[in-house]
């Protein structure tokens, strides 16, 4: 019998924008379920196939294949004006979508204008101490979350007269607390509630119990892949606070987030890019603000999938990225990208930090802010690698980045990216069940 696990979990190891659309896409050929576990559309995974190109928000990536049952799971912040979107815009496209391939939780706290609205007026009063968000409302959803006398669940939406009553207590609050605060209007308690219930209404078919349909297909045997959302730098607990967002997007979050054993979370799967970009503000200590960054940009696209923001870009920080395998216990590394080094006379790698002059024992995420990095300089590759399909059509300097990324990270390449087509990928050195070159 066959010893290896049969579920996966895919997580960002850097500041989110790995590429893990890519990956899922890939993984999901080979699993049954996909589960969106933390985040909410503040998330944004693009796809291609063949010449068409998805960008996903809430929906997981796995809808894109027949088969699969798509879980967004009680960690997730659902926006239903969002998730009906996009599900709308695949159906224009002829990807089918209802029950029997997308399960939302009951349990999953629902986005809700307010939180928007609270997100933006937030941002604009932080001024130059902003945090950069995505202005999509995940913050304040999960604060009500937390302080749960304002929380709305997906499974409320489905309750016509209480979710009134309610909407209507919680505007009362929101209203008073924006207009002191910042000089809001105040908003339509009744016209809020009508939305959602209309939203409700159409996603009724889709909530369930989402908990109970995983840890069934867990005691089954059925493959589970677990599609992590932004980066483990930006986990709420382990990241690099305050410039975070609001939920806990490590393999750690995966049992919480989807409502399996941790013993569920199965292989996983790190995914980085053979650089480091991130979006909003915070410490960056690789960070090449010059024209090393803006050609990375150029190169790699570097623009947000959700907010069309230009990411700030730097060489690959192996110092961090080892830091967040080691927290998500990674087995393996998926190596996006790589295509986008090709071109420099030398690349460098991100080994270590110093802080006042001395070497740093353990990556501390609070403090990078006063972090240099120390570098090692590797030479670069002039060939295009796109049409690489095995390690070895590789340039041998390109070889020599991906050992040493292994060697620093302390974990195997399973696969690397070499453009944005679903068949611009070498299958490596992976252990996923089914997936082995
Ligand atoms: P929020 O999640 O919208 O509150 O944003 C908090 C921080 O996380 C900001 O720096 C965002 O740019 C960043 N962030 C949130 N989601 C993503 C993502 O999917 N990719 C990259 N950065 C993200």
């Amino acid at each position: 019998m066959d010893k290896r696990k049969a579920n996966v979990t895919v997580v960002g190891l850097q500041w989110g924008d790995e590429g893990k659309g890519k990956v899922v896409d890939a993984l999901s050929r080979v699993c049954k379920y996909v589960v969106r576990f933390c985040g909410g559309a503040n998330a944004g995974h693009t796809v291609r196939v063949g010449q068409e190109r998805y960008a996903m928000h809430l929906i997981p990536c796995g809808i894109l294949h027949e088969g699969v049952t798509n879980v967004v799971g009680n960690g997730v912040a659902f926006d239903p004006a969002v998730a009906l979107e996009e599900i709308d815009a695949l159906r224009g496209r002829g990807v089918k979508i209802g029950p029997e391939n997308l399960r939302i939780s009951a349990a999953a706290h629902v986005v809700m204008p307010y939180h928007r609205l609270e997100d933006s007026l937030s941002e604009s009063r932080l001024g130059e101490d902003k945090i950069g968000t995505t202005a999509r409302g995940i913050g304040p959803c999960y604060a009500d979350k937390a302080r749960r006398s304002t929380a709305v669940r997906v499974g409320e939406l489905l309750e016509a007269d209480p979710l009134r009553q309610k909407i209507r207590r919680i505007v009362e609050v929101k209203n008073g607390v924006f207009s002191a605060l910042y000089g809001a209007e105040p908003m339509d308690a009744d016209a809020i509630a009508e939305e959602f219930i209309d939203h409700g209404r159409r996603c009724a078919p889709m909530v369930a119990n989402t908990g109970v349909l995983l840890r069934r297909a867990v005691a089954a045997g059925e493959p589970i892949l677990f599609e992590g959302g932004q980066g483990s730098l930006l986990d709420i607990d382990h990241g690099t606070f305050p410039f975070v967002t609001s939920s806990s997007v490590t393999a750690c979050g995966v049992p919480a987030g989807a409502g399996v054993p941790p013993s569920a979370v199965g292989q996983v799967v790190g995914l980085v890019k053979a650089y480091t970009t991130r979006v909003g503000a915070g410490p960056f200590p690789s960070e090449q603000d010059n024209e090393i960054g803006q050609r990375l940009r150029d190169r790699g696209n570097e623009y947000g999938t959700t907010t069309g923001r230009p990411r700030r870009c730097g060489w690959f920080d192996a110092f961090a990225v080892k830091y967040a395998a080691d927290l998500s216990g990674v087995n393996e590394l998926a190596l996006a990208l790589l295509d986008v080094l090709s071109g420099f006379q030398e690349v460098r790698i991100c080994t270590g930090y110093r802080v006042d002059g001395r070497t740093v024992e353990d990556f501390d995420p609070t403090r990078l802010g006063e972090a240099e990095c120390v570098f090692e300089t590797l030479p670069g590759w002039q060939e295009e690698i796109s049409a690489a399909r095995r390690f070895d059509d590789l340039p041998g300097e390109a070889q020599n980045y991906v050992r040493r990324v292994e060697q620093l990270v302390g974990r195997p390449v399973g696969f690397i990216g070499v453009g944005p087509a679903r068949d611009e990928t070498i299958v490596h050195r992976t252990n996923v069940r089914g997936l082995e070159p």
